[in-house]
């Protein structure tokens, strides 16, 4: 069983990605949800944080609040994609649950001190301004962390916010440049890989067809992401990003990445948040990364239906 943080701003493909990690107890110990700043403001996305858990019933993991914008950027934030909401589509109810009283940085720090040295993941699903908060704020921290698996970054596939960039790391590239030379190792699931994962009208369709409060809510989180994103890239079904990092968790031979170095452009303006992947190994440099260039759609999405089948 793998003890995990799941950091968050969601965001329809954050919910789905949580509600992943929620439905499968036997492998993941989830400790708690961080919220950050990102798809739109902290406070929303904390909210939107609440509403997931309790949807799945699963109101025992906690939830906390992070950073509310990124070290050193004004917040840029994507409501014409996630809807004013941030999880715009499906009617969930106001949550009953209320947010832990603790920063959710000083909740990571003091949960991998706390916990035995190599057993915490942190997964993250929005900007790096959490987790570099606890890096600087405690370096003790990356020696014990057992490993970062991030939705962020785009290299071969180009990026989504700008030509050279992914959100995620877009909105604080600063942010992103301490995880990355942190020594903690990493897996990167970039929009190389989660661009292969579309969730056609099939797919969705599959989740409604479960019947559970779970699947039809999914399904209408999707269809609402779909609405932006089929009229930008004209394919059959929207990108899902996030669920690609609990899914690793779950079966990691769904995906296929390298180990390289990745370095993040924070100087210009042009290329700002662009994950520079060294996949030819030139420059020499340590590799710090397991860069993911593509995944097996098809089993990303029976895996997504089989465990959500089990919620409520
Ligand atoms: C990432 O940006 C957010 O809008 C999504 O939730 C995902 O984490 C994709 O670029
Ligand atoms: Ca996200």
């Amino acid at each position: 069983q793998r003890k995990i943080i799941i950091d968050t701003d969601p965001g329809q493909d954050d919910a789905v990605a949580i509600l992943l990690a929620l439905a499968s107890p036997v492998e993941i110990d989830l400790l708690g949800i961080v919220a950050v700043a990102g798809n739109v403001g902290l406070a929303q996305n904390a909210k939107n944080a609440l509403k997931v858990v309790e949807l799945s019933g699963r109101t025992d993991v906690a939830v906390y609040a992070g950073c509310s914008r990124p070290l050193r950027r004004e917040l840029v934030t994507a409501e014409h994609v996630h809807g004013q909401t941030g999880l715009d589509g499906p009617d969930l109810p106001e949550p009953v649950k209320i947010l832990e009283e603790q920063h959710g940085v000083d909740f990571i720090i003091e949960t991998i001190m706390r916990e035995p040295e190599g057993t915490v993941t942190l997964c993250a699903l929005g900007p790096l301004t959490n987790l570099a908060m606890a890096l600087v704020k405690a370096p003790a921290i990356a020696a014990r962390i057992k490993e970062i698996v991030l939705m962020g970054g785009a290299y071969f596939e180009v990026g989504n916010i700008t030509p050279a960039a992914e959100f995620n790391i877009y909105v604080d590239p600063e942010a992103a440049d301490v995880v990355f030379r942190s020594g903690v190792p990493l897996v990167v699931m970039p929009l190389d890989v989660t661009h292969q994962m579309l969730s056609t009208p099939e797919r969705i369709q599959a989740f409604r067809d479960l019947g559970n409060a779970s699947g039809s809510a999914i399904a209408e989180m999707l269809g609402f992401s779909e609405r932006f994103d089929l009229e930008k890239y004209g394919w059959d079904g929207a990108p899902l990003h996030d669920p690609c990092v609990t899914a690793y968790l779950l079966a990691p031979e769904i995906f296929e990445g390298r180990l390289c170095n990745v370095e993040i452009e924070t100087d210009s303006e042009l290329t700002r948040g662009m994950t520079v992947a060294d996949y030819w190994h030139v420059t020499g440099k340590p590799k710090n990364a397991l860069f993911v260039r593509n995944g097996d759609a098809n089993a990303f999405y029976a895996l997504l239906t089989d465990r959500i089948a089990r919620l409520p």
